[in-house]
């Protein structure tokens, strides 16, 4: 958004932007987006339910987001990203077959100082290693 100076005509590509980083475009993310760039929320919802390729949902009941931004690449998102598709059985992108849990990737989160950065449903855990991302998800595998 302060790339585009806030302007109201920025909004399908900061819908894009937002999505792009959390996977979807929850609630929060329309209306933070709406008020920022002083769009109404109808419109808003409007421009985010018209084009496809917005979702407004998460796909699985579960998410795993792992950035791949350049910090979080250094120092060793690849590694996360590998264990994550292993433990669910999924590449990046994709729902488990049963729809437990989804396996999304993000370019920078804003969070570089903590890297690498994973967030489950939405909460952000920083400085992530294999070990503790697979003992996240094995507790929503076998809940
Ligand atoms: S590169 Fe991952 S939070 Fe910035």
């Amino acid at each position: 958004m302060r790339r585009h100076g806030y302007a109201r005509d920025a909004l399908i590509e900061t819908l894009h932007t937002v999505q792009q980083s959390f996977g979807y475009l929850d609630k929060e993310s329309l209306k933070f987006v709406a008020a920022s760039l002083r769009v109404s929320l109808s419109q808003t919802y409007g421009v985010a339910t018209f084009y496809h390729f917005f979702t407004l949902k998460p796909p699985g009941e579960h998410t795993c987001l792992v950035c791949l931004g350049t910090a979080c690449y250094i120092k060793g998102a690849g590694a996360l990203v590998d264990q994550a598709e292993k433990t669910l059985g999924v590449k990046c992108g994709e729902t488990t077959p049963g729809g437990k849990a989804s396996l999304l990737q993000a370019r920078c989160l804003g969070s570089c100082s903590v890297a690498p950065v994973v967030v489950y449903d939405g909460e952000l855990v920083g400085n992530e290693d294999p070990v503790h991302l697979q003992e996240h998800i094995n507790g929503w595998m076998h809940a």
